[in-house]
């Protein structure tokens, strides 16, 4: 029977449909896209070609493990993130499309700073993709990162390669800013993505969020907010006067979180929809 890449790609995105059908046709694209090593243009240019037998028994093994709900990122080993790759395993969270909002955010802020070099720290990096994006967006920042989870800051590690940022980005081992030296300067910028799943409250992530991404990089406490609090708190030290904290936050936590930065001295605290327009990043100046 012909396995041309056109029927294997019908087939494929049939049989992931019925299992998992918020994106069957991409999902098949990118897997077969990794199996043959090739982009998923030059599959749409080799619709009519047919595929080796072993590619087609990888491409079966792959498939299987999406219908089981493996996410596809951890099947092809990486994820776009503000339009460049990035590596990623099961040690580190994927890289979400609604993350791209703490980095708009804290463009504008370094717009409006006036800075040429800011020191910007990137706290809870996982995979990096704050720190590397923002280093690659504002050529003149010393970027520097932290991670209490020492293989999710080897992924970090091999994304600064990737993006050839070792000598400009370091990264840090440890909780929150106590990852950093004593006497380590302060900062014009601290951006964080940190945990925020509440365990009693808000929205349940989806199931194979929980059962797939590593469980350090999701839950924060009771209400989601553990960390937030934690690092608004910690973050007065280490920024300078007039410096922004910009997080990252679920939109039901966002009010009571501008609330607490306000308590705690933030300054002209600001929101930022995310793509489905909901409040997700919140910000806020370090005046003292
Ligand atoms: C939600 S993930 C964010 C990863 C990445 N910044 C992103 O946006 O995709 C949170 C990260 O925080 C790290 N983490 C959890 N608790 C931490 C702590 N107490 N101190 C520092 N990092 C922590 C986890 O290991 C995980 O990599």
């Amino acid at each position: 029977m012909s396995q041309t890449v056109s029927r294997v790609l019908d087939e494929a995105t049939e049989f992931l449909a019925s299992r998992r059908p918020r994106s069957p046709r991409l999902d098949a694209e990118l897997l077969l896209a990794y199996v043959t090593g090739q982009t998923r243009t030059q599959l749409f240019t080799r619709a009519f070609e047919q595929l080796s037998a072993a590619h087609l028994a990888q491409f079966q093994d792959l498939l299987e493990k999406r219908g089981q709900g493996a996410p596809v990122a951890y099947l092809i080993g990486w994820k776009e993130f503000y339009g460049r790759r990035f590596v990623v395993t099961p040690d580190v969270l994927i890289p979400r499309p609604e993350t791209e909002m703490v980095v708009e955010e804290t463009l504008r802020c370094v717009a409006r700073s006036g800075l040429a070099r800011p020191r910007i720290f990137d706290c809870c990096t996982g995979s990096g993709c704050l720190a590397v994006t923002l280093a690659l967006e504002v050529a003149e920042a010393q970027v520097r990162a932290s991670d209490v989870c020492p293989k999710a800051l080897e992924v970090a590690a091999e994304n600064l390669r990737l993006h050839n940022l070792e000598r400009r980005i370091k990264l840090f081992e440890g909780d929150l800013l106590k990852a950093l030296p004593p006497e380590t300067q302060r900062y014009d910028f601290i951006v964080s993505n940190p945990p925020y799943v509440a365990t009693d409250s808000g929205p349940r992530p989806e199931e194979g969020v929980v059962h797939y991404e590593p469980n350090l990089a999701l839950f924060g406490g009771r209400d989601g907010t553990d960390l937030l609090k934690r690092l608004s708190q910690e973050a007065r030290r280490r920024l300078n006067p007039g410096g922004w904290l910009v997080l990252e936050m679920a939109p039901f936590q966002i009010e009571g979180m501008e609330a607490f930065l306000q308590e705690q001295g933030y300054q002209h605290t600001q929101l930022t929809q995310d793509l489905s327009g909901l409040p997700r990043v919140l910000s806020g100046r370090w005046e003292a």
